[in-house]
């Protein structure tokens, strides 16, 4: 069975109210003291690494403000999705026209605007007025990876939360209970390896092992984490470097549809794992590493940008079977 027929768990387990979010004491506590007042509730910038909960605790201020018809008041952009800052603009005003002012303790909207250090400077300076005129009938609440994307005028305007790594053992109980809650059974050790290759993401934390949950029913044994992670695939990504890199096109290629078809890895994992095995193989000298590193951070970068992670992956082996016979020759 593959993720995408099951219910995703990072979906599954989502918190629903902020008393359930994992770790992030401090953070949740300030956001309960703001929400005891709505009315006092500033504007909020939460940034911070991926996987740890922001759009999470957005959604889940949204559900403690206004109950269960909390979609009505809120208004979620993507910032990165939206055609630029006057499409924004427009669908804030349409928002705020339509009377959607919240009611009772919290007579406001809320416009949770992820993914805001994607917007342009020009676009954030649009954005901050925009914050200003509309600041008596709505709260923002911006999220982003880098808080320093963010211009001054609008930080200062915020209050801000900064989102680190969640903490090993939170983890590793957080996916404990999931793991029994699905009738799992997994020693502490393996719970630990996950934790330990997250790095503090408890999305990819989850993710890891659901897969690792649909290879074997019942048991989630190191052997299979392994396999997931990927500490053990090594050797099938050492191999399929070593096709490309001897000109074997379409060798390497075949290798590379069996990692994403039967391992489940991602287009960015198999780019990770190469790039760090690039580094071990001995018979490349300095340079030609360098020039290989280079070639992968083009495609690492093309699939930050939403390119086809198959045609990419593809062209990168390419790349590389080209530099393997040429170095042949
Ligand atoms: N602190 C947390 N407590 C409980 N679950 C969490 C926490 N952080 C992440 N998760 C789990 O991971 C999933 C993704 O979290 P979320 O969408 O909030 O991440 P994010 O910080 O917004 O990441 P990104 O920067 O990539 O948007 C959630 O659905 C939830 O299952
Ligand atoms: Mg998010």
């Amino acid at each position: 069975m593959t993720l995408k027929e099951e219910v995703m768990w990072v979906e599954k387990y989502r918190p629903k109210t902020l008393n359930e979010i994992v770790d992030l004491d401090h953070i949740v506590e300030s956001l309960q003291a703001f929400l005891k007042k709505p009315k006092t509730m500033p504007h909020l910038l939460l940034a911070g690494i991926p996987g740890t909960g922001k759009t999470t605790a957005a959604l889940c201020i949204a559900r403690e403000l206004f109950g269960e018809n909390w979609k009505t008041f809120t208004l979620e952009l993507n910032a990165s999705d939206e055609r630029g800052i006057n499409t924004v603009r427009d669908r804030i005003k349409d928002f705020s026209r339509y009377g959607r002012s919240g009611f009772g303790d919290a007579p406001f909207s809320l416009i949770i605007l992820d993914e805001s250090d994607q917007m342009t400077g020009p676009a954030q300076t649009a954005l901050r007025r925009i914050m200003e005129t509309s600041s008596r009938t709505s709260r923002f609440i911006l999220i982003c990876n880098y808080s320093s994307k963010i211009i001054e005028p609008i930080q200062s305007r915020c209050a801000i939360f900064r989102f680190s790594k969640l903490d090993k053992q939170a983890m590793a109980e957080h996916l404990q209970s999931i793991a029994q809650n699905e009738n799992l059974q997994m020693p502490p050790e393996v719970a630990e390896k996950i934790v330990e290759y997250s790095n503090g993401d408890l999305r990819y934390a989850i993710n890891a092992l659901q897969t690792a949950a649909a290879y074997r029913s019942g048991v989630i044994d190191e052997q299979t984490v392994l396999q997931v992670i990927g500490e053990a695939s090594p050797k099938q990504v050492q191999l399929m470097l070593t096709k490309a890199l001897s000109g074997n096109f379409m060798e390497a290629r075949k290798m590379m549809y069996d990692l994403i078809g039967q391992y489940g890895f991602s287009g960015f994992e198999v780019v990770r794992q190469m790039q760090r095995e690039i580094m071990k193989v001995s018979h490349l000298s300095d340079d030609e590493k360098a020039e290989l590193t280079n070639i992968i951070g083009e495609y690492d970068f093309r699939l930050t940008q939403g390119a086809n992670s198959d045609i990419q992956l593809s062209a990168l082996l390419a790349q590389f079977s080209k530099f393997g016979n040429s170095r042949g020759k």
